[in-house]
């Protein structure tokens, strides 16, 4: 490891977060509407895969009620107590499940979540997506309160359009507080938030992007296009909704070569590669959360923090995508 500053500040605050937090989805273990999207992991996998992100230099994880109801949070304390982690060197993100709810399940929820992360306390909370049965300003003086009451150190959103991310924030700061971060699918393959809107109102208003499938799920490593029966051990919902169809692997082949042209070049691999343009493209404005299966993919992707492509690569690479925003 070498002593290079892999920490950033989100949004506008003091928080500081390392460019690679871990994606902690992965570990629902079977359990709520989503639990079985990812392989089953067990207390020990995840613990292996927890202290090797720690070991890497990662400083934070991002989970959510949804997942798992609370089986990811659950275990993600579970590990990092075990682990001797101190609450203080630790950054945790989860977020509120809006579905079928108003704002006011906020405010009633919150004494939960703090139980199942606790001793760790809640550094970012996050609205998990719009759709709600209350309008985004009742969410955000719900956020408001428990950031009044200290409950909550920061306010996020995720799945927010440009238009609700700015209504968000003008809402905040209407109590004196800020919108740090926008949480959203952002990766080689899918660059939509550089054409709607999202990526150039994050720059203008100081929120970070926390880019999640930031690997398009595996793909950009490049091992479902050199070894399609992969795909046969997937979920039937992955397979589906994680584009690990034919055409989509065929349409983004060219990609993988370019990143492996790279990782020969850099002597790393496709998926720091892919990681690695996220977090450098932008300057500051991008983190991103890769989730892991194991504690191998975990120092991969920790590791892309430690080299940075040349402007001319970073280049190359953005006008191979073009064809992705
Ligand atoms: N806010 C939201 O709505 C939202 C939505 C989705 C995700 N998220 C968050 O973002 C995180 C990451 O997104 P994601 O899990 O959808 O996608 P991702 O990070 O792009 O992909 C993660 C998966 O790719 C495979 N993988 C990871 N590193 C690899 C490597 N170095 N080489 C080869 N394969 C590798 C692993 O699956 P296999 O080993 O099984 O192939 C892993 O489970 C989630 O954990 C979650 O915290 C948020």
């Amino acid at each position: 490891m070498t002593t290079k500053n892999i920490f950033r500040n989100l949004g506008k605050s003091e928080l500081r977060v390392s460019m690679v937090g871990l994606g902690c989805w992965q570990f629902s273990q079977g359990k709520g509407i989503i639990g079985n999207y990812w392989k089953f992991l067990d207390d020990q996998q995840i613990k292996n895969i927890i202290k090797t992100s720690l070991d890497e230099g990662i400083n934070w994880f991002d989970t959510a009620e949804v997942y798992g109801w609370g089986a990811s949070e659950h275990a993600i304390a579970k590990e990092l107590q075990e682990l001797h982690q101190l609450p203080q060197n630790i950054v945790m993100a989860t977020k509120w499940w809006p579905l079928f709810r108003t704002a006011r399940s906020i405010s009633r929820s919150i004494d939960r979540r703090l139980s199942t992360l606790h001793p760790y306390s809640i550094d970012l909370y996050q609205i998990h997506q719009p759709f709600s049965f209350s309008a985004i300003p009742a969410q955000m003086r719900e956020l408001a309160n428990l950031l009044d009451q200290r409950k909550i150190r920061y306010a996020g959103v995720s799945n927010f359009s440009a238009r609700r991310m700015t209504r968000a924030q003008e809402e905040l700061q209407k109590r004196g507080y800020l919108l740090v971060s926008n949480q959203v699918k952002y990766n080689l393959l899918d660059r939509k938030i550089e054409s709607n809107g999202i990526l150039e109102t994050a720059k203008q208003l100081g929120i970070t992007i926390i880019a999640y499938s930031p690997l398009a799920q595996g793909i950009l490593s490049g091992k479902f296009h050199h070894n399609p029966k992969l795909i046969q051990d997937v979920s039937l919902f992955r397979k589906y909704a994680g584009h690990l169809g034919k055409r989509f692997l065929k349409k983004s082949q060219s990609v993988i070569e370019i990143l492996e042209n790279l990782s020969r070049k850099y002597g790393v691999t496709s998926s720091q590669i892919a990681l690695n343009w996220l977090i450098h493209f932008h300057e500051n404005t991008v983190v991103v959360i890769p989730g892991a299966s194991t504690p191998e993919q975990a120092r991969e992707n920790a590791q892309t923090m430690y080299f940075t492509l040349a402007r001319e690569d970073l280049d190359l690479i953005d006008q191979a995508t073009k064809q992705f925003i």
